[in-house]
């Protein structure tokens, strides 16, 4: 009776090991009939009601069957190893033919590709480029540059100050820097400053509240007026192509004197005036002029000595010129579209 119990239970299990999937399976049909609770085991613990002759002999059968599902077991679960071994790598595998994604790899924004030619024309020419504070003392943004209390460029409308007596602020232009160059270095002076200046602007077309300026100054021995005038033509040519038409017409800064303003012929129509030129076939490009007597005193230059010349450009405007660019706002919304054009 229980040797056909033992015979039942080693075909039964032997099948179900045989037609396990998965290594999971093969645990549960394991415990199912060797487990303590399993199949095999009840039958084991009937072995008390058996006769002391039938004992040893069932012993034995029951062992045998026990070892050979033990083995059974083993070799499917090598059987199964292997297979789960195979399906990973099949579903792993690694075509090494299929092209790689292309990256999308950006490039300079204009602004910096029209900053980095202008600093190079610069260098070439013997000028050190020089950075400095955008959160600046009123006395290097006014004072210093001769523009006393009451010039209606300190006002609160225009300017952003940070304190209530109006002593720090963001630089509303980079002409500090040429303080900050005569305080610092030895002359004879030969700088250029690039840099963010802020001002308290609607946006419209050509105008942000935040926008970018190069300073540039000269002070040596015998400088003049005509060696402004030679050097921003050069520059000027080197930027937007031989034969660029420039005109200087006078002007007002509180730190030059005399002071002019530089146009160049307007790229979008040659002169005849149209909308990016507001009618005028000229584009201002920026305020220069020979430094004031005054500014060169208070940081401790004789101006009989020495005289020197300064110019502050738009650096906006000026990369609008460079690669035609209608409308300010286009520089600084940094729609890829846009960009990619450049
Ligand atoms: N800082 C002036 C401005 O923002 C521009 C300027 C004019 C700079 C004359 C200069 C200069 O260095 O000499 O409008």
């Amino acid at each position: 009776m229980m040797k056909e119990q033992l015979e039942v239970i080693r075909q039964h299990a032997l099948e179900a090991i045989a037609g396990t999937q998965a290594t999971a399976e093969l645990e549960s049909v394991r415990v199912q009939y060797l487990g303590k609770k399993g199949e095999l085991t009840a039958v084991l613990k009937q072995m008390g009601k058996l006769s002391p002759e039938e004992r040893p002999i069932m012993g034995q059968k029951a062992n045998e069957v026990r070892a050979e599902l033990e083995s059974a077991i083993e070799t499917q679960s090598v059987i199964l190893a292997e297979k789960a071994m195979a399906e990973k790598l099949k579903a792993e595998a690694l075509d090494v033919t299929i092209p790689g994604k292309t990256v999308p790899q950006g490039h300079k924004h204009p602004m910096t590709m029209a900053l980095d030619e202008i600093k190079d024309i610069f260098v070439g020419m013997g000028f050190t480029v020089l950075d400095g504070p955008e959160v600046e003392l009123a006395t290097y943004n006014f004072d210093r540059l001769n523009a006393e209390e009451g010039h209606p460029s300190r006002d609160w409308s225009d300017t952003f100050y940070f304190d209530e007596d109006s002593r720090v602020m963001l630089r509303s232009q980079t002409s500090p820097m040429q303080v900050r160059a005569m305080e610092s270095m030895d002359l004879p002076i030969r700088i250029i400053a690039p840099g963010r200046v802020y001002r308290k602007d609607e946006v419209d077309a050509t105008h942000s509240p935040m926008f970018h300026q190069i300073e540039g100054m000269v002070i040596d021995k015998g400088v003049t007026m005509s060696d402004l005038k030679g050097t921003l033509n050069t520059v000027i040519e080197q930027i937007y192509g031989k034969g660029t038409v420039t005109r200087f017409r006078p002007h007002h800064f509180p730190f030059t004197e005399p002071s002019c303003e530089m146009d160049i012929q307007c790229h979008k129509c040659g002169g005849k005036g149209c909308p990016t030129c507001k009618g005028e076939g000229w584009i201002e490009v920026l305020g220069a002029g020979m430094i004031h007597p005054d500014v060169l005193r208070m940081s401790g230059i004789d101006p009989e000595v020495y005289s020197g010349w300064a110019f502050g450009m738009g650096l906006e405007r000026l990369a609008m010129g460079r690669f035609k660019i209608a409308d300010l706002r286009l520089i600084f919304e940094n729609d890829i579209r846009f960009l990619e054009q450049f």
